[in-house]
């Protein structure tokens, strides 16, 4: 959103030709909590969900054509009054806050990635100055295909948001990335963009994320489960307040979001080199990655070969970048760590914020079905210099539990 409006924050959500389009009457339902909610259908879309159902969920007429309601040049029509000029939708276009596009199907990318403008929804995309997001829902191996990776990053490069898609069961019956996020999910994340835009314009904030991976020889890791999702979904929660943010990430499954400055790294040394290198320029730093506390003392060029006995390995420690960064600490700098545990959570946490005292330091429990390294899902305690005693942030997304930390973030 280019300012803050009084009025509420304008959506036009494009509904396209998924399988999970049908799943927009409940998005319409969520948005227009937060937001006014107009939608443009293409011609696949239509066939899967009911334009007159979207009618009654958005409480406004469906758009479907970009010559609905136009009306015919006359022959000697001056030029500065052409009809696309005063149809509704270019009207709206014009002043919405937000593109979101979901389902969004390859074909849409595709068109985006093109500059198409062969149906309403591809036209509006190239005419209104908002910011797109889009939400893709398609079979694994279409998400994954040359072209709609090219696509995705093109997109990207180009300032598109992506909105999931999720890992899990697929329409079609395969398992795999392409499952449309939950609605409720991207409604959180469109409400959480309007309704703290603009907070931390000018904070810089940097966020480490994901695993690292220790080589051990040419083709074997030593490495953990982290999937990347607390740390990004911070990132994204900063990048929803108006932040600069630069991620630091390990490697994971996950896009980025567009609008963030994301360096990759593999091992502990790479993640600490550019941690260092951004910190001294940061406002808030926060150190959501798992790290790997050892690496081995020797990586072999070529592959260790098998043994009749069993194989020793010597690990050396790697250098803590939280404890690092707590060193050279400026009082105006706020440094959030994470404290990953499988059993006596309080207890470990709070032996470990004596040694490493951020500002914050999130206990979470690992190891524990649906919780945790790569769920969707965190329960979280939460110790603060700010707060008499730690908060128990209970089983919730990770995108909520980044928005209640950044929130705790803010009373420093
Ligand atoms: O001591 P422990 O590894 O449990 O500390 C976890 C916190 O320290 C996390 O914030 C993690 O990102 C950070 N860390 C680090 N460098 C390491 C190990 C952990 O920055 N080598």
């Amino acid at each position: 959103m280019s300012e803050t409006p009084h009025r509420k924050p304008r959506i036009l959500l494009g509904v396209t030709g998924s399988i999970a389009a049908y799943k927009s009457l409940e998005l319409v339902k969520y948005l227009k909590s937060s937001a006014e909610v107009r939608v443009v259908l293409t011609a696949a879309g239509s066939r899967l969900v009911p334009e007159n159902e979207l009618k009654k969920a958005s409480g406004f007429p469906v758009w479907t054509s970009l010559f609905k309601g136009a009306t015919p040049i006359k022959p000697g029509t001056p030029g500065g009054s052409h009809p696309l000029a005063v149809v509704p939708h270019i009207e709206y276009a014009k002043t919405a806050d937000l593109i979101l596009i979901a389902p969004a199907t390859a074909d849409i990318l595709g068109k985006l990635v093109q500059g198409l403008a062969d149906d309403l929804l591809s036209t509006l995309c190239l005419y209104a100055s908002c910011p797109i997001w889009a939400a893709p829902a398609m079979n694994v191996r279409m998400w994954n295909h040359p072209a709609v990776v090219s696509n995705r990053k093109i997109l990207l490069a180009r300032g598109v948001s992506f909105l999931g898609p999720d890992n899990g069961h697929l329409a079609c019956g395969e398992v795999g990335d392409g499952r449309f996020a939950e609605p409720r999910e991207i409604a959180f994340q469109v409400e959480s963009h309007f309704r703290h835009f603009g907070e931390w314009t000018g904070k810089k904030v940097l966020v480490a994320a994901g695993p690292t991976r220790e080589p051990l020889d040419p083709v074997r890791v030593i490495t953990n489960h982290s999937s990347g999702k607390m740390g990004y979904a911070l990132a994204q929660a900063a990048l929803n307040r108006g932040a600069e943010v630069i991620l630091v990430s390990g490697p994971t499954r996950l896009i980025p979001p567009a609008g963030i400055k994301t360096y990759w790294v593999e091992t502990a040394e790479e993640m600490r080199n550019r941690v260092h290198r951004n910190f001294p320029k940061s406002d808030i730093l926060i150190m959501a990655a798992a790290v790997s506390d050892y690496r081995p003392s020797r990586v072999s060029k070529t592959k260790l070969k098998k043994t009749s006995g069993g194989l020793t390995l010597r690990l050396r420690k790697n250098p803590d970048i939280l404890a690092e960064a707590l060193k050279n600490k400026k009082s105006s700098q706020i440094i959030v760590g994470f404290s990953a545990e499988t059993d006596h959570l309080a207890q470990n946490a709070l032996n470990k914020w004596k040694k490493k005292p951020c500002d914050i330091l999130v206990a979470n429990q690992v190891g524990k079905k649906g919780s945790g390294f790569g769920t969707d899902r965190n329960e979280i305690l939460v110790f603060s210099r700010k707060n008499p005693k730690p908060l128990w942030f209970k089983n919730d997304l990770k995108s909520r539990l980044a928005e209640k930390l950044l929130d705790e973030i803010n009373k420093f």
